[in-house]
């Protein structure tokens, strides 16, 4: 059983990650509205990624007899200046999240509470993995620079983007992908 600091601290966690989902379908529009299809596409899968993080913790914290609750989700950016000041702001949200999630786990060891600290961990590996991912599209982004050309090629290289459920982990439990 979740404490009730803990369970309140898993919903705004949620929250938060289901702001992400949003603030990345919002870019994903700004991006489509300035036909580059290819960072619009890495956004899409990005903000997917993000409602799996969401429904991965509401999941945990019903299966703890605890209780998932919608808190009113903020309303994201509708646009940026350049794909540049949109990657920046991903990396800065990604690294901002990280320290969201670092103060999840210190809730869960004030409050003694082992198997939420273990379920954490998958959260802490997952911010290693968005924090280097949306480094390196920044990295790439920035050293395309005001170059058309380079922007357009990093534009085709994300549309290659593939979305991969985390193992374990089912949208629609009990049927069938
Ligand atoms: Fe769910 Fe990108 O943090």
């Amino acid at each position: 059983m979740l404490s009730e600091k803990m369970n309140d601290a898993l919903n705004n966690q949620a929250n938060r990650e289901l702001y992400s989902a949003y603030l990345y379908l919002s870019m994903s529009y700004y991006f489509e509205s300035i036909h580059m299809l290819g960072f619009a596409h890495w956004m899409r899968l990005q903000a997917g990624e993000e409602l799996v993080h969401t429904m991965k913790m509401l999941d945990y914290v019903a299966e703890k007899g605890g209780r998932a609750k919608m808190l009113a989700v903020e309303a994201p950016k509708l646009s940026w200046d350049s794909p540049r000041q949109a990657f920046q702001h991903v990396w800065d949200h990604e690294r901002a999240v990280t320290g969201l999630i670092r103060a999840l786990v210190k809730v869960a060891e004030e409050e003694s509470d082992a198997k939420t600290t273990e379920f954490l961990q998958w959260y802490v590996k997952e911010q290693v993995e968005e924090e280097e991912s949306s480094d390196s599209v920044l990295n790439r982004v920035k050293s395309a620079g005001e170059d058309k050309a380079a922007l357009a090629a990093a534009d085709r290289l994300l549309s290659e983007r593939a979305f991969k459920f985390p193992r374990g982990f089912e949208i629609f439990p009990g049927t069938s992908r």
